[in-house]
């Protein structure tokens, strides 16, 4: 075949070829097959050398004409295949701003924080502020300075996580009471919620760390009737208006007296009802302990007990919720269930 005839097949062939080319891949095989260097017109070109004089010129400037078409062609076709592609994909990556957007879930806060912060809110309205103290604490302040001794059989009760001989889990919120008279000098009122632990087996009702909430008011003549007062207050803000509380004595090493508080039942009005499961048929309902401050925790901290006296309490916060909301377990607290953490919202 005569080099023309073979330049005029190759331009015939590639003009097919890329008439039904479909996508920027094929057509970039095919500018390989004929434009390569090992392609097609190269091959042909390389025939040139047998060509007479004056053939070469003549069939140079052809395969220059058909080089161009080649080229002009295939970047052509390669524009309209991109143009074509970009089309489609931004057709099908086409954003509905009208579209209602996904849920963003929200959660609510833990039923033992909400708890807390009413309780605490309370006693804010009360001229209370908040304070709080570290959960790995002194054993010197969880215990011997609260009248707790080494040797003293109340700790048995209140035994604990010990990290060494002076570091412990707090057993309850009352060190916080030290640290306050520490930093403040009365008339001071604080409340403090937080963490407590036990090594308490976990059942139904107990749990080997829960939550309290300290109270605490020093001032100069401040007196039992104090205590009752904002804890009369407190039962009715935070359980109703038709809550009555009572005082049964009791023994704290700290106060002096000392009483724990029972409100009465929130789920049978106080009838004592024998079949409420809430109280068992008594009526009442402990839900606190307190007392006044015993005069040598107050000099203890370099307060004068013949100038000052206070009241303190502590109320368990699980047990309020849980007499709250009628929940009759307090693992459910530290389940993470949230079919029960929902209820709250
Ligand atoms: N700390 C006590 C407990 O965990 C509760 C308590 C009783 C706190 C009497 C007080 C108080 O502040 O005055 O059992």
């Amino acid at each position: 075949m005569h080099i023309l005839d073979a330049l005029q097949a190759l331009k015939n062939d590639f003009d097919e070829a890329v008439g039904v080319v479909e996508s920027v891949e094929d057509l970039e095989k095919i500018r390989l097959t004929f434009l390569g260097k090992k392609g097609r017109l190269t091959a042909i070109l390389r025939g040139m050398g047998q060509l007479s004089a004056e053939e070469r010129p003549r069939v140079g400037q052809e395969a220059n004409v058909i080089r161009e078409h080649l080229e002009a062609t295939l970047s052509d076709k390669k524009e309209a295949l991109s143009r074509r592609d970009l089309v489609a994909k931004l057709a099908s990556e086409k954003v509905d701003v009208t579209m209602p957007g996904s849920d963003a879930p929200y959660g609510n806060r833990h039923p033992l924080t909400q708890v807390m912060d009413d309780i605490c809110r309370v006693f804010i309205g009360l001229g209370f502020s908040v304070a709080d103290g570290p959960e790995m604490e002194l054993d010197e302040y969880n215990f011997t300075r609260l009248r707790l001794p080494k040797d003293h059989p109340a700790r048995d009760t209140q035994d604990t996580f010990y990290f060494d001989q002076q570091y412990l889990l707090r057993t309850h919120t009352s060190p916080v009471q030290i640290r306050t008279m520490e930093k403040m000098k009365p008339p001071l009122r604080v409340v403090v919620p937080g963490r407590v632990y036990r090594p308490d087996a976990q059942d139904a009702t107990h749990s080997p760390f829960f939550h309290q909430v300290e109270g605490l008011a020093v001032d100069e003549g401040i007196t039992m009737r104090d205590l009752v007062g904002c804890l009369t207050l407190y039962a009715k803000a935070f359980f109703g208006e038709e809550t009555e509380i009572r005082l049964r004595p009791h023994h704290f090493p700290f106060t002096e007296p000392s009483c724990e508080v029972d409100i009465t039942c929130t789920n049978c009005g106080g009838s004592g009802d024998f079949e409420c499961r809430t109280c068992r048929g008594e009526g009442w309902v402990e839900v606190l302990g307190g007392g006044m401050v015993h005069p040598e925790v107050l000099s203890g901290c370099g307060i004068d007990p013949d100038i000052y006296s206070g009241f303190a309490f502590g109320i368990g916060v699980e047990r309020t919720a849980m007499g709250r909301y009628g929940i009759k377990d307090i693992r459910h607290f530290t389940d993470n269930d949230l079919r029960f953490l929902r209820q709250f919202r």
